[in-house]
């Protein structure tokens, strides 16, 4: 017998892409990134999504928090209530793109905190368990935003990653559009936990390529997989150089008080402000080097509309801080030891003393 109705397919679930990152990944990246795979043990996938590894893995362990998108023996629930204790050989994906004030209170309340602040995004979270989802030796390959690399709210998250292993492939994809519409800037990369080669094969696949070519087999070049100041880098050679061996570094100072420290008479050196790279000037403050000794080097001419009031130091301004009197006086500023910066510093600061010429160090 013929039924009444034609019954209609159910259509797929609209995706959330602002709150959840549903973006998913298309064959051939996910062909490619399965190439990556050396490890033969157990694996998950994360973020599961309808699937999109899961298929093509044995006894893979997948992990989905939308019921709608979550495949036939993956487990419904959220990724960061997944006990860290459980290990894998391979964990592979493409792990959720959700800025951190779009996570859910519900996500947000299960993550830890240590390590992040509130422009980290979901994915970074993602990479952190992930880590520690590793069994020794174990591998994971994600596709993520490249940005990561270089983002400040990710410096501690690398400079973890890079003492424990290395990016063992990384291939940028730069402005190829791997998926419709969205996230240009995309990195395919397999970490390898224990590994301390620092060797990384890397590739670049562009726009002009052939994607389906290019992915199916990367134009591979050599790279050192390279950590600076929580930046994450792959250098074309190591280099035992620093840029500090070889230009004068200094951390850019902020006085809060430029009433008393900018000069341009009685200042001795000088400084690159907010409006450097726009006008070109830089201010002229009045400093002395950290932790030079008192009375060590002839003090900058005095100047007569200033009292003798101290000399900008360092540690001061990173750490500590001068406090203000409330006459505002100059002349009565005081070393002001803050308990929460004693950590960062070794010992009670000198007193402070005007001191120093302006020239940089030999
Ligand atoms: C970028 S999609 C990737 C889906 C699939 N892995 C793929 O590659 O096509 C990310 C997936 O993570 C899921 N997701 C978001 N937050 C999650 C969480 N806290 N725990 C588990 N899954 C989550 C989303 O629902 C979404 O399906």
């Amino acid at each position: 017998m013929q039924p009444l109705m034609q019954s209609t397919p159910t259509p797929a679930p609209i995706p959330d892409i602002s709150t959840l990152g549903q973006v998913f990944t298309p064959e051939p990246v996910v062909r490619c990134m399965l190439r990556l795979r050396q490890n033969a043990g157990r694996a998950l996938e994360p973020s599961c999504g309808d699937g999109a590894f899961l298929t093509h893995l044995h006894n893979a362990v997948g992990i989905e928090l939308d019921a709608r998108q979550s495949p036939p023996g993956a487990l419904n629930m959220d990724f960061f209530a997944y006990p860290e204790s459980e290990k894998f050989d391979s964990v592979i994906g493409n792990p959720p793109y959700v800025r951190y004030q779009d996570i859910s209170p519900a996500t947000r309340a299960l993550l830890r905190q240590d390590g992040f602040d509130g422009r980290s995004n979901l994915y970074l979270f993602f990479i952190e368990k992930c880590v520690r989802h590793l069994a020794p030796g174990g591998e994971l390959i994600f596709i993520t935003p490249r940005d990561f690399l270089k983002s400040t709210s990710a410096r501690q998250l690398n400079r973890w990653l890079h003492e424990r292993g290395t990016i063992t492939h990384a291939i940028e994809l730069g402005d190829a559009r791997v998926f419709a519409g969205a996230l240009p800037n995309c990195l395919i990369w397999r970490y390898e936990l224990g590994n301390l080669s620092h060797n990384t094969a890397w590739a670049r696949i562009g726009q002009g390529d052939d994607l389906a070519a290019s992915l199916e087999s990367p134009p591979w070049q050599y790279r050192h997989f390279s950590e600076c100041a929580g930046h994450l880098l792959f250098c074309h050679g190591e280099y035992s150089l620093s840029l500090a061996d070889v230009a004068s570094v200094r951390v850019g100072a902020v006085s809060g008080l430029d009433a008393i420290y900018a000069s341009e008479t009685a200042g001795n050196r000088d400084f690159v402000t907010s409006s450097t790279a726009r006008s070109g000037q830089t201010r002229r403050m009045i400093w002395c080097d950290a932790g030079a000794p008192a009375g060590g080097a002839a003090p900058p001419p005095r100047h007569p509309d200033r009292p003798a009031y101290p000399c900008l130091r360092r540690e001061q301004l990173v750490a500590v801080g001068p406090r203000i009197p409330a006459n505002r006086c100059a002349a009565g500023l005081r070393q002001h030891q803050d308990p929460s910066a004693k950590p960062l510093l070794p010992a009670r600061l000198p007193p402070l003393r005007r001191r120093g010429d302006g020239r940089l160090p030999p």
